[in-house]
């Protein structure tokens, strides 16, 4: 479902990486590990089509996202993917429900069964009318989670999702993601340093300036 032929990011003349080729299966769970710097986090948005590429072409659902305009992008990204960032970026002047249910919002079909279903599934039942001031580190990223699930997208990017979390707690809302993504179906990509996750993963790959290459 996903197709990345030799993407290149420069920013001026200096390559951040070069050359990446990636292809991605439906349900398909691939983890990305690299140096810091080296550009993870840029390739994910290049991907997303949140950032632009300087050679090479996405394609995801049969659609080449790069050659798309800024209006198309956002709506392919709204209905066809869904993100979670290392710092949460929860909405701090929406409620927990308000928050998760916001992708159905936009999409203009809202379902309170879906979003308690979600709620649920991410062991955030009984919070939705929490403010995220209220919540924990943990609590905050399993609301991510459940907002980068509501509308099933085909696609989950995850850009090192448990890094701002201790080692317990990030093992358990690892594990909340992990068996969502699986149950759904819904292939991920993610960046992350931690083992735990490199062993669940179906492919781990290693970014370096001079493209992908398989870790296992
Ligand atoms: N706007 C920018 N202009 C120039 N260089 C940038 C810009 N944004 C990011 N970079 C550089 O791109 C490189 C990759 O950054 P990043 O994608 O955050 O790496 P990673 O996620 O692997 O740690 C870094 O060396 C960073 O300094
Ligand atoms: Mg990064």
């Amino acid at each position: 479902m996903l197709q990345v032929r030799n993407l290149t990011k420069r920013y001026d003349s200096e390559a951040v990486f070069a050359d990446v080729t990636l292809d991605v299966a439906a349900g398909e769970f691939v983890a990305i590990v690299g140096e810091s710097g080296v550009g993870k986090s840029t390739m994910l948005n290049c991907l997303a089509g949140l950032d632009t590429v300087s050679e090479g072409t996405v394609k995801m659902l049969d659609t080449d996202v790069t050659k798309l305009d800024d209006q198309a992008q956002a709506l392919f990204r709204r209905r066809h993917l869904g993100f979670v960032f290392q710092a949460f970026h929860v909405l701090p002047h929406l409620d927990v429900a308000s928050n998760v249910a916001l992708p159905l919002m936009l999409l203009g079909t809202p379902d309170d069964v879906r979003l308690e279903a979600v709620l649920k599934a991410v062991g955030l039942d009984g919070l939705g009318a929490r403010l995220p001031q209220q919540l924990s580190g943990g609590q905050l990223q399993r609301v991510a989670i459940a907002r980068a699930l509501i509308h099933r997208p085909a696609l989950i990017l995850a850009d090192e999702p448990t890094g701002n979390l201790d080692p317990q707690t990030a093992e358990k809302v690892m594990k909340a993601l992990v068996d969502q993504i699986r149950d759904n179906g819904t292939a991920c990509v993610m960046v992350t340093h931690s083992q735990t996750v490199a062993s669940l993963a179906d492919r781990v790959l290693c970014l370096t300036r001079t493209g992908l290459r398989d870790v296992r």
